[in-house]
């Protein structure tokens, strides 16, 4: 967008803030203004026009710090606190300030950055073309403003474009040598990025060499002797789903959407893991390519030209000539989003014509030539009745926000995730407030943001208990997490959740417990660990007063049975942090029986500093390590095998 409508949108957005403002809300009021609300450090968006230049620059750094503070976490940890609308609305604040106010803005503008996806654990390698973002638009109107732009710029009366949609994952900059795939980078800060071939080479779509004959046109490929591609790598939804179902099984917190497991998936150090994510890819764009005559001459002859080398790509292209065209082709790709299995949050507008696009040229961010148009997320405003604790069985706090009711995008929403305590005290969420509810990627409900305009007077900040609402000991907070843990191994509640996952139907699965049946066994101090399942007799499984009948025996024939299933369901069963059942598997097909797991020592999982098992990442070696040099886990493995535990080592696979 140029600098003079990025100055035009924000005054509109200004406009309507004061327009709200008159009829007695706040800007906060709006959604437009959402991610001021939705954080502490971040007033209503300022008026350049009523600002001094020391309060434009005091404001230019407090967005500064709060857009690099959500850089972190989107880039480089991968979790993201606020939606994307948020995000883009403090970008589009500091662009319209640092416009306003150069001299203010004095240096290192970050609004013209790319951002930096580095995570500093893989080696990095320069672009040879520099890896550029998209300018955006959220408007039917600075579509057609950016299409006036180019035909003045361009000399013009119409243009053609070609309209794709944005996908929602992590840019990726793969390098073909005389057709060969040779690397595989990120892109970083723009100009270098990660290396992070090994893992790209494990996405099953993408070929390793380009295709040479061109059966659709009877002929052989061009194949430069170098050439950059540009895509993006994504999770689809159906494999988001999957993975999060084996988080919650391995007690991990569920990725909040398909961009941040797609980018916490690239960047793991073993290839191994990667490949059990199935990662995917799409190539859009060309970065460097020589000779450059063989470089297509427009981005429908890009497209093709993918598709001819073997390259996934996008699949329905629309070609728009003019802006009425191209305003429609936006709105189809928004009608048809929902049937996709990618994750998209947008549309990309591309001039079509590359000799056109070198005349407009880039900017030190993005092309002159292309701009996304961003969908807004569906919105709904509801009140926050209360905060709850859920306490996992690993024994972190997760503050969970408790809704009035209400419809989103087709489900009813009552509950949505807090993630942390430090989250709410930077954003001041208090309890009877009227929240801002989205979801995030399309699938999980956030709070995105705060009315405060319709704030009682009684709300009070919310303080984060000291103590575990379950057992009373007092809360830890990890450094690392920022979340609080109730560290005693005791815990009612974290046995109920432990005992309840070892026996539930995707690990040990023992037909007939429930939560309600653990709920009792645990409250009635008769199971402390999963051990004690199998020393239960029939009249443990009785309310007072009861007789055994058919339902007790059921039970204990279940608890037998199950004495004798895969190795990789109790491995699975046990809750080690990190571990799911594809570590689990892994994990079984190595060790082969309880007891040669519990007496695994460093030098099984690490080998000249490297991870030795296939399949078992960094994190979770050492979470296996650190769950068996705890006494009482290596206890409950004496007393299963006592009880006559002895799993089969079939992986079911
Ligand atoms: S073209 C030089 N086309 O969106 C222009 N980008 O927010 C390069 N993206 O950095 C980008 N889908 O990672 C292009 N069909 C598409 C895209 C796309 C997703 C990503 C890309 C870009 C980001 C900007």
């Amino acid at each position: 967008m140029a600098p003079r409508e990025y100055v035009r949108v924000y005054l509109r957005l200004r406009l309507l803030g004061c327009l709200i403002l008159i009829c007695g809300f706040f800007a906060e009021a709006s959604p437009l203004s959402a991610a001021s609300a939705g954080s502490a450090a971040t007033p209503a968006p300022a008026d350049p026009h009523t600002l001094s230049p020391s309060d434009a620059s005091e404001r230019i750094d407090a967005l500064r710090t709060e857009i690099a503070y959500h850089d972190e976490l989107y880039f480089k940890k991968s979790t993201p606190v606020i939606s994307d609308a948020a995000y883009d609305q403090l970008k589009r604040e500091l662009v319209a300030l640092e416009l306003a106010f150069p001299a203010a803005a004095r240096d290192g503008a970050v609004a013209t950055e790319v951002g930096d996806d580095r995570a500093g654990s893989f080696a990095t390698y320069r672009h040879r073309m520099r890896m550029l973002s998209l300018n955006k638009s959220y408007t039917e109107k600075e579509l057609r403003a950016f299409d006036a732009r180019l035909m003045k710029q361009l000399g013009r009366r119409e243009l053609d474009y070609v309209v794709e949609p944005k996908f929602d994952g992590l840019a990726i900059s793969v390098t073909f040598e005389k057709g060969k795939l040779i690397r595989a980078v990120t892109r970083g800060n723009g100009a270098e990025g990660d290396d992070v071939t090994a893992n790209v080479r494990t996405i099953s779509a993408l070929a390793q060499a380009l295709r040479a004959a061109n059966p659709a046109a009877g002929a052989e490929n061009s194949m430069p002797d170098l050439v950059e591609l540009r895509g993006e790598i994504y999770i689809s939804y159906s494999e988001f789903e999957r993975i999060n179902r084996e988080r919650e099984s391995a007690g991990e917190p569920p990725f909040s959407n398909p961009r941040n497991l797609a980018a916490g998936t690239l960047k793991q150090l073993d290839p191994a893991v990667v490949a059990q994510r199935k990662l995917k890819i799409v190539f859009y764009g060309c970065g460097a390519c020589e000779p450059a005559q063989a470089r297509p001459e427009s981005q429908q002859a890009l497209l093709r030209q993918l598709r001819a080398w073997g390259l996934p790509t996008v699949e329905s292209p629309r070609v728009a000539h003019g802006a009425d065209a191209m305003w429609r082709a936006v709105q189809a790709v928004g009608r048809e989003r929902g049937k996709y299995d990618f994750p998209t949050d947008g549309a990309v507008v591309k001039l079509d014509e590359v000799a056109l696009q070198n005349q407009l040229g880039v900017t030190l961010q993005a092309p002159l030539w292309a701009i996304a148009y961003k969908f807004s997320p569906e919105r709904v405003e509801t009140q926050l009745r209360s905060i709850t604790l859920q306490i996992g069985r690993t024994g972190v706090l997760t503050p969970v926000a408790e809704l009035a009711p209400v419809k989103l995008g087709g489900s009813m929403i009552a509950r949505a995730s807090l993630f942390n305590a430090d989250e709410i005290m930077r954003r001041d969420i208090r309890v009877g407030d009227f929240v801002y509810v989205e979801k995030a990627g399309e699938i999980i409900p956030v709070v995105a943001a705060v009315n405060r305009a319709r704030r009682g007077p009684d709300a009070k900040p919310y303080v984060f208990p000291a103590v575990c609402p379950s057992c009373q000991s007092a809360l830890a907070q990890s450094v690392a997490e920022a979340a609080w843990r109730c560290p005693n191994m005791n815990c009612p509640t974290q046995i109920k959740r432990r005992v309840e996952h070892f026996a539930s139907a995707g690990c040990v699965g023992i037909r007939g417990i429930g939560p309600a049946t653990v709920d009792k066994l645990v409250e009635r101090g008769l199971v402390k660990n999963v051990a004690d399942l199998y020393r239960l007799r029939a009249e443990d499984l009785l309310s007072p007063g009861a007789q055994a009948g058919k339902s007790t025996d059921r039970l204990l024939t279940a608890i037998e049975q199950s004495k004798r299933i895969e190795l990789w369901r109790f491995i699975d069963g046990f809750g080690i942090p990190q571990v799911g059942p594809v570590a689990a598997r892994a994990l079984a097909r190595r060790f082969g029986g309880l007891a040669e797991l519990a007496r695994s020592r460093q030098e099984d999982f690490f080998q000249d500093g490297r991870t030795a098992i296939s399949g078992v990442g960094e994190g979770p070696a050492r979470a296996v390590l650190a769950y068996f040099a705890q006494t009482g886990n290596q206890e409950v493995i004496r007393d299963l095998v006592a009880l006559g535990v002895r799993p089969t080592t079939s992986d079911g696979l």
